[in-house]
């Protein structure tokens, strides 16, 4: 995924372009530019490395003009090197382009352009773009953009300045989000609000084939028949606070802390105590609708995907309904039968994350109704779908996911409490599945509280190679998230494992070198996992236990107990995930890692 942005107003563009790539560089940040245009000319700035490398470039040379559009990159197609680095232009230099997605029959479109006499300079499959525009006929930029992009396969968002047309940015988006950002008398180009948010709350987020023409005074949307469009301008909810690092040293650190508050914002409005349910108005969903579901598919990746994993446990327990959760890249390499009745719900952050789209693409194809679980206010993922959750967690700049993964399990559960009470689920269980959550937030406090000795745990275990994370039931996804969240920020290698698995061959791993964490609320599979432990003491493992605060006989078993305050065992997750969370950024600070930028990933991941 990269970021995008753009400016035409009255401001020097070169300032407002680095502060909105800067705000973007959590969604790819090996290389960054931009282009400004000053009169009937721009000129092009870009380097491989972060957008401060940029800065820093431009503060010695800076660019003048009052129009440009940047960018921030996470490589694809060719290394992420200065010449591969967006914007980039035609063979004359009279266009520029910025591009996030993928141009899918680059190679044929670029072999066609070099036997017509087009020079290419770079590896990337979005250069093609800038030379195809060169070659479009039409009189003005955006006839020339639209017939260009008539010839592309793939998914796009991007930006075009032309030296021939001053003070004119042209926008288009195909399966990659843009929105525009309205201000007084100057318009903004970005790959998300939080690039906008410090001059205007107004965005246009574009849809599919829409293309945009932006002016110092005006702007227009037109859809793929080239028709004038009016789209809703809507206005940007959260403060910029929320995209601030504050007093935190990293966003991960600052989005773990926010958690108390984003559980809270998740269940705001939707718990209904007396009913013992819950009120969740975009649902779409009508009770004879309701009735008709037979069952659920959850489609999902990464963190996402291990919120399914426990929501899973959740739908299962309160709304008797039998769900699978489905890796949404594999979910769509496989022809399944179209079951009537199906429920599909895609599980997504970002709400651009592009498995989960074309797999929710693929099951509302197949008949199915989707839903969509999701952070991202206006995402696509949110406006394809039949209806959903939004997360209301505010914006996750952390590449690692951590405050989405309690919400989208709040918000599961919230699912599963509205359709349980429409299949039989008692008034009393409602009640008292209402209660345990409105009283997440305090206990997510305690937990957070645990702070200080999980730091403890991350210096003594700094210099491992290897960790093996283990739980049970509805603690089993959170021993694959405790992983998952160790591996992408530390580089640490981790697995996780059903723990009753272990000893039917992981359990050969075990020695003094390898520590072992156990997810063990005290709940009904509580004394098997101690089993678990145990052959793993015996085995001269370490073992770090997450498990439930008050009594517990773990005594001389564990080297480090961390523990959580006691909830209902389906919401345990919400919890024993904390330290783990926490386990994993102090590991990577201890180990120096760039916490908030790991190597090689990005914030979503928008291609397949
Ligand atoms: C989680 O920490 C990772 N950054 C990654 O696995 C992420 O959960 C996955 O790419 C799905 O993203 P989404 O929730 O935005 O769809």
């Amino acid at each position: 995924m990269c970021g995008i942005v753009g400016y035409v107003g009255a401001r020097q563009a070169g300032p407002i372009l680095l502060e909105g790539l800067r705000r973007l560089e959590y969604r790819g940040y090996d290389s960054a530019g931009i282009a400004v245009q000053n009169g009937h000319a721009f000129a092009v700035r870009k380097l491989a490395g972060r957008v401060n490398v940029l800065a820093e470039a431009l503060a010695r040379l800076p660019l003048a003009g009052t129009s440009g559009i940047g960018h921030t990159r996470w490589a694809t197609h060719g290394a992420p090197t200065e010449r591969n680095a967006h914007p980039h232009v035609d063979c004359r230099g009279r266009v520029a382009v910025v591009h996030n997605g993928i141009i899918e029959n680059a190679d044929a479109l670029r072999a066609a352009l070099e036997r017509s006499g087009h020079r290419f300079g770079t590896e990337t499959d979005t250069e093609v773009l800038a030379h195809l525009i060169e070659a479009a006929p039409g009189t003005t930029l955006e006839e020339r953009v639209a017939t260009a992009l008539a010839e592309v396969v793939g998914t796009y968002g991007i930006a075009v300045m032309s030296a021939d047309e001053p003070a004119k940015i042209v926008v288009a988006r195909h399966g990659s989000p843009v929105l525009l950002g309205i201000g007084e008398d100057e318009f903004f180009v970005a790959s998300d609000a939080s690039a906008v948010l410090a001059h205007t709350r107004s965005v246009v987020y574009l849809d599919d084939g829409d293309i945009a023409v932006l002016t110092a005074d005006r702007y227009h949307v037109m859809d793929a028949q080239a028709h004038v469009q009016v789209r809703e301008v809507s206005d940007i909810a959260w403060d910029l606070e929320a995209i601030e690092l504050g007093r935190y040293p990293h966003f991960m650190l600052k989005e773990i802390c926010e958690q108390p508050e984003t559980v809270k914002s998740t269940l705001r409005g939707r718990l209904l105590f007396e009913e013992g349910t819950a009120r969740l108005n975009g649902l779409n969903l009508s009770v004879e609708a309701c009735a008709g579901i037979s069952r659920i598919v959850i489609v999902a990746c990464g963190t996402s995907w291990h919120a399914g994993l426990v929501g899973r446990h959740i739908i299962e327990e309160l709304a008797r309904l039998p769900v699978t959760v489905e890796y949404a890249s594999e979910y769509r390499s496989r022809r399944q039968p179209a079951i009537p009745g199906t429920l599909t719900l895609a599980i997504s952050q970002s709400g651009e994350t592009a498995d989960t789209l074309e797999a929710m693409r693929a099951a509302k194809a197949s008949g199915s109704r989707v839903l969509g679980i999701v952070n991202v206010v206006g995402s696509t993922i949110a406006r394809e779908a039949d209806g959903g959750i939004y997360l209301h967690a505010g914006p996750e700049i952390g590449v690692a996911s951590t405050k989405a993964f309690t919400s989208q399990i709040v918000a599961l559960t919230l699912l599963a409490l509205w359709l349980g009470r429409q299949r039989g689920l008692s008034l009393e269980m409602g009640q008292e599945i209402a209660c345990q959550l409105a009283r997440l937030p305090s206990h997510i406090t305690r937990a957070l509280a645990l702070e200080p000795r999980v730091r403890a745990v991350a210096e003594a275990y700094a210099g491992r190679g290897s960790f093996l994370y283990l739980g049970r039931g509805v603690s089993f996804p959170v021993a694959l998230e405790g992983a998952l969240k160790l591996k992408e920020i530390s580089y640490i290698h981790a697995e996780g494992y059903p723990a009753a698995e272990m000893k039917h061959g992981p359990i050969a791993l075990i020695d003094t070198d390898m520590p072992v964490v156990f997810v063990a609320p005290r709940d009904d599979v509580y004394r098997k996992v101690l089993s678990n432990m145990q052959e793993v003491k015996a085995r001269g493992g370490h073992v770090i236990a997450v498990t439930t605060e008050g009594r517990d006989d773990l005594g001389t078993l564990v080297d480090h107990r961390l523990s959580v305050p006691a909830t209902a065992p389906l919401l345990s997750p919400v919890l024993t995930t904390i330290p783990l969370q926490l386990l994993a950024y102090h590991l990577a600070v201890v180990r120096g890692c760039d916490v908030d930028r790991p190597r090689n990933l990005a914030k979503s991941v928008t291609v397949e």
